[in-house]
Order: C-alpha cells, then sequence, then structure tokens
C-alpha cells in the first residue's frame, strides 16, 4: 500500500520544522504535525488513541529529549522520551502496519576511532542522552523489525536552536570566542536531513525495502573551531576565534573527539549524492540573513 498520510511528531524542532517547510512542495502526500501538545512523548500511553484517530501510513518521529548537559541530571526523562517513547511508537505501527522513521545520533558511538562509524559499528554510547537514544534504537528494531533509524549529528538550521545559530549571536556579542578544535564530526543541515527522508517514503513507495539502520549527515568532516570560522566568514563576522581543547571547555556530559559518520549506505540505496556541509551552510546563513 502506497503510503500518502505522513505523521510529524516534534513539529517545533529543527527538523519537525524543515518538514513542514517542504510540505508545500509534496502535494501528493498528506502531512500532519504533531507538536507536545498533540503528542507528549513522556506519555507513550496516549500514543494509541492518538494514532487510531490520525491514521497515518507513516509516523516520522523527530521530536526527542535533545538536551545534552540535561540528560546527565534528567536520565529517566531522557529514557522515557529517547527509548520508551520510540519502543511503543515503534509497536503501534507494526501493529496497526504503519511504517515507521526515528532519529538517532553519533553519541551513541565511543568517539573513539579514526575511521567513520558504519551503521553496524557495536554501540558504546559517550554520554546518558547517547544511551537513551542507543535503547530508543533497541527497542524500535525488537518491537518493529521495519522499523528505519537514521543516525545524525551536528544538527543545524534556520530554524531552532543550534551551533551555527549561538555563534552567530555569540560572535555579534563578543570580540573573542573559544571553540574547541579537537572534536570532528560532520554537521547536517536539517533541511538536507528532511529531503533525505522525503526520498525514503517516495523509495518505499517505489516497492524499495527499506528497513534498520542508516547514517545520514552532510558530506565533509571537520572540526567545532572551523565550523566555527565558516560561519564567521559567511557571515560577515569579525569577532576573533581562540582555539581550545576538549580540557579546557568541560561539560556535564563527555563530547567525542571522533564522531563522523559513514553515509555511503544510505547514499547507495537511495541514489542520492549528499551535499558539503559548507554548501549547506552557505545556504541556511542565507536564509538567515
Ligand atoms: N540537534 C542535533 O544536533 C542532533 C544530533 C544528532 C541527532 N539528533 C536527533 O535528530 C532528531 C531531530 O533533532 P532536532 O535537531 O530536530 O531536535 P530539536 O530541534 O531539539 O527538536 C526536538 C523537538 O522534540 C520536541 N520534544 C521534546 N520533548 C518532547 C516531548 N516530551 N513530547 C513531544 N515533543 C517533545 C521538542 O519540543 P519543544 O519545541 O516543545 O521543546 C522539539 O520540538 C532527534 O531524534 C535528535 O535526537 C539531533
Amino acid at each position: 500500500m502506497a503510503i500518502k498520510k505522513i505523521l510529524v511528531t516534534g513539529a517545533n524542532g529543527q527538523l519537525g520544522w524543515e518538514l513542514s517547510q517542504l510540505a508545500a512542495t509534496y502535494p501528493a502526500f498528506e502531512f500532519i504535525f504533531l507538536d507536545r501538545t498533540g503528542m507528549n512523548l513522556s506519555q507513550p500511553a496516549s500514543f494509541e488513541t492518538i494514532i487510531t484517530q490520525l491514521s497515518p501510513d507513516i509516523i516520522i518521529n523527530t521530536a526527542a529529549y535533545t538536551a545534552v548537559d540535561k540528560a546527565e541530571t534528567e536520565k529517566e526523562l531522557a529514557h522515557t522520551i529517547n527509548a520508551l517513547a520510540v519502543g511503543a511508537l515503534a509497536g503501534i505501527a507494526k501493529q496497526k502496519g504503519i511504517r515507521f522513521i526515528t532519529y538517532s545520533t553519533d553519541y551513541v558511538f565511543s568517539g573513539v576511532s579514526s575511521t567513520p562509524f558504519l551503521p553496524d559499528t557495536p554501540l558504546e554510547p559517550i554520554n546518558s542522552y547517547g544511551s537513551s537514544k542507543a535503547e530508543g534504537e533497541k527497542l524500535a528494531l525488537a518491537e518493529n523489525e521495519a522499523s528505519i533509524i537514521i543516525r545524525t549529528s551536528w544538527v543545524f538550521s534556520s530554524h531552532g536552536n543550534n551551533f551555527v545559530k549561538t555563534m552567530i549571536r555569540l560572535m555579534k556579542e563578543r570580540a573573542q570566542l573559544k571553540i574547541v578544535a579537537d572534536q570532528q564530526g560532520r554537521p547536517t543541515y536539517a533541511r538536507d536531513l528532511a529531503m533525505a527522508t522525503i526520498k525514503i517514503i517516495e523509495a518505499l513507495n517505489a516497492g524499495k525495502k527499506i528497513q534498520g539502520v542508516y547514517h545520514y549527515s552532510n558530506s565533509g568532516a571537520t572540526t567545532w573551531y572551523q565550523f566555527a570560522a565558516k560561519i564567521k566568514a559567511l557571515a560577515g563576522l569579525s569577532c576573533e576565534l581562540i582555539a581550545i581543547t576538549t580540557a579546557e571547555f568541560p561539560t556535564p556530559a563527555a563530547r567525542p573527539g571522533y564522531s563522523v559518520l559513514d553515509t555511503h549506505k544510505i547514499e547507495n540505496e537511495l541514489s542520492i549524492a549528499i551535499p558539503h556541509w559548507e554548501t549547506s551552510l552557505e545556504q541556511c546563513i542565507q536564509k538567515l540573513s
């Protein structure tokens, strides 16, 4: 059965909002966007009634507990939203013949590697947020083997809270900014991830078998310092950037030194070319100005 009706959770998040911006360009699909008042992920017992009423063909779960440092002290809430709720959604989807897409993170890995992490690299979460997302992945697949899990990293958008917007604000306020230069990863423009998600639905409708774990982030690895330097150049700002080490910037949750995701699987299965992060960053900053 072709997918027509798409239910998106987390409507006000970066990814949920980018999907809502794309919706008008895909008139063949009927989108339903729910924010936390429409579906609260901390209340899994409410899901069945909501999903039965809306009767979607696919659920795209972009909602998540994403406060990485706070998750160290709010472990239970993070676990409910990122693990139990994801398992519950996957289970209801299976029972009703609905497809299910959810998202995970580079923080499910150890952060220690010299080569990109593959979708089947063993999980070794680096912090509580990563543990909650890893648990969510396991529950989603245990409840529903057809679940689609897309791990991503360093997400930015013209909407919501993210590194790009924080950097632009701080660079306008301050003469100097210290940025961590010894953590490597791949930035991801939420708009590109939203488009890849639609491509997955189109591929499912074309009869392709897509299930399990995928990685999606923009191409080209970088450091937070280099990312900030590019933001500064594209936004035409003059703040002095000072490279520092992770040890000089302690945070409640540990951060990975290396969290580059290998994206070949999704590129090959969807026949897509993933844009370079600098190209996508330029588009995002143009939108912001
Ligand atoms: N942001 C990143 O750098 C990053 C990196 C790796 C993976 N990811 C994953 O990618 C996916 C999309 O992330 P994003 O960047 O779009 O996240 P985001 O901008 O932080 O948005 C998360 C959304 O989840 C909603 N939410 C939080 N608690 C909720 C609850 N109890 N019930 C319902 N909604 C709730 C938030 O609602 P409110 O707006 O009401 O707060 C927010 O709209 C998530 O699975 C995330 O874990 C993100």
